[in-house]
């Protein structure tokens, strides 16, 4: 007799067989035509995401089995072992992570009954855990076929993602055309990473679109990933494919604790922290009206090649990112005087004051490089809500408990002074360079404003403006009457900053603020 007739005759080794066979359906997703179709797109299967996602042989799957128990619409000669989603948890970097991931071959990786039940029961293990949860997410939305049945289950995910806000990080990776609910869910998560030319978010398609409104729109221009990460702000992050988003959703978690009781991960530092990079003597401009790159500045004050920008394109006027101060996580919030000379805007307040609660949530701290002339005045931006939009930023400050800091490069003018985590919302230590101008507003306006009737009046009225403007200009374009106020805490050598601020970033390390008892705020959203 072979090895393998004496094996088969046993029957615990027939069981084992069976099971053997009976994993590999599981594994067959929508079969081989499906996923070379899914390749043709050039997207990868589910399951080759996981692999490519987690470390190598960490991924434990959960509920590969589950089948969907509906008729309606010829479904029953569409069961698929584990329906149209693969879930599981699994390690990155060493790291306990959860994560479901749709598969598009599976009656195009739609919402059912059954995902529903997948997604939440992993959900709810990460929630427990204190685990962070990613989606890769590649569906068509709603499960036409099973009707409130998978309107439902959207219903128990978008459910879960409000309770988990806050408590795990959440993330989305968008890697194909994700209709209706597949974007809403997203859209409760912390972070959206998209990837261009083969994903998409849309609540509605082209088709209704064309129904109801009779415009003919094409995905890309309706929701690819450049559309949402520069014009809607959907997206934080755009990839140029598959293999870099999933690099990148490996990059980000580097920077997030597994929970809100944690703090987030330190790394061994490797960039010396009395570092002075003495080009930032000179960095800024003493002519107040020339722009300069405030990422130049932020990277020569951070750990080297520690910098994770997030909304990278979208209002770019305002930069926010994750980073390192001698190994250990901060959040970055800036102007960039390159773009509308980081005026804040509707789009600016949105990125800086969702950043600000992420930071705090998690645990944090957050330091901040302000230079704006102020908010964006204009009817556009006041029909708009600039008022509420605006209001963001110092509710989102005022409310953060972690440790703040922030530099004051040049200008912190009028609403930008004040949002900007100025003293008086609570920051812990505000430095300025000498550079910083801190005024109501600009010299000139200050004083057509001021001296209007006797500049109009005045025989040599070029003459006074020149004088007025001299005499405003030695007060509040220079930090030293600020300083005096005591509405800021020192004046620094720009190449002393990072020292500095590592130095006050290890003082404030176990922070501890109790804000006054309540249900929760009333964020102007
Ligand atoms: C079930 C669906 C489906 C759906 C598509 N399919 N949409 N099955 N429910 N909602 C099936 C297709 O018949 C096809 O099956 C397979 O999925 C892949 O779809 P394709 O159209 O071939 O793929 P593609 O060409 O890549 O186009 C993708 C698409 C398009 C742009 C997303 O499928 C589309 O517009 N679908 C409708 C999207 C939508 O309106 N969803 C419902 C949203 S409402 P076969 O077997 O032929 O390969 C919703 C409710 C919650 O989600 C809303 C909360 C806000």
């Amino acid at each position: 007799m072979t090895k393998k007739e004496t094996q088969s005759s046993s029957p615990h080794q027939d069981l084992l067989d069976e099971l053997e066979a009976e994993r590999a359906k599981t594994w067959a997703g929508g079969g081989p035509a499906r996923i070379e179709t899914q390749h043709g797109k050039g997207k990868l299967s589910a399951r080759e995401r996981i692999r490519q996602l987690l470390d190598e042989g960490s991924f434990q799957e959960v509920s590969p089995y589950i089948v969907h128990r509906h008729t309606h619409f010829g479904m029953d000669e569409k069961r698929y072992p584990g329906d149209s989603v693969i879930t599981g948890f699994g390690k990155i970097n060493g790291r306990r992570v959860c994560l479901y991931a749709q598969d598009f071959t599976v009656l195009g990786g739609s919402f059912s009954e059954v995902q529903g039940q997948k997604v939440a029961k992993i959900m709810d293990m990460a929630l427990e855990a204190g685990v962070p949860v990613i989606g890769l997410n590649d569906s068509v939305g709603a499960r036409i076929q099973e009707g409130v049945y998978s309107l439902a289950a959207y219903a128990e995910l978008f459910y879960r993602n409000t309770l988990a806000s806050g408590v795990i990080p959440q993330i989305s990776v968008m890697l194909g055309p994700c209709a209706g609910g597949s974007v809403y869910s997203p859209g409760l998560t912390d972070f959206v990473i998209m990837t261009k030319g083969t994903s998409h978010m849309f609540i509605t398609g082209p088709d209704v679109i064309k129904t109801v409104t009779h415009e003919e729109v094409d995905l890309e221009t309706l929701g690819g990933a450049m559309t949402h990460s520069a014009i809607s702000g959907v997206s934080h992050f755009a990839a140029d494919d598959e293999p870099a988003t999933l690099a990148l959703t490996r990059a980000l978690l580097g920077y997030l604790p597994a929970n809100n009781a944690e703090p987030p991960p330190a790394v061994e530092p490797t960039d010396p922290p009395w570092r002075m990079d003495e080009a930032l003597n000179t960095m800024v401009p003493t002519n107040s009206s020339e722009a300069y790159n405030m990422k130049t500045v932020i990277r020569a004050v951070i750990d080297c090649d520690s910098f994770l920008e997030v909304h990278e394109h979208f209002a770019e006027n305002a930069i926010v990112g994750l980073a390192r101060m001698h190994g250990q996580v901060v959040g970055i919030v800036a102007q960039q005087p390159l773009t509308l000379a980081g005026v804040i805007d509707i789009d600016a307040s949105d990125k800086i004051a969702r950043f600000i609660r992420f930071c705090d949530a998690f645990n944090i701290p957050l330091i901040t490089f302000i230079d704006s002339p102020g908010f964006l005045p204009g009817v556009n931006q006041e029909h708009s809500g600039i008022i509420r939009h605006g209001a963001k930023i110092v509710y989102a400050y005022s409310e953060a408990t972690v440790p703040k800091l922030a530099v004051v490069t040049r200008k912190a003018y009028g609403g930008a002074y004040i949002v900007m985590s100025s003293k008086f919302i609570r920051t812990d230590l505000v430095f300025a360079w000498p550079t910083a101008e801190l005024a109501v507003m600009g010299a000139e306006g200050a004083v057509n404003v001021l001296y209007r009737k006797q500049l109009k009046a005045a025989e040599n009225s070029d003459e006074d403006r020149a004088r007025l403007i001299a005499e405003f200009k030695e007060r509040f374009a220079k930090p030293y009457a600020a300083a005096a106020a005591g509405h800021i805490d020192d004046i620094l050598v720009p190449a002393e900053t990072r020292p500095r601020l590592i130095a006050a970033l290890e003082l404030l390390r176990d922070k501890h603020v109790v804000l006054p008892a309540k249900k929760h705020g009333n964020i102007p959203l």
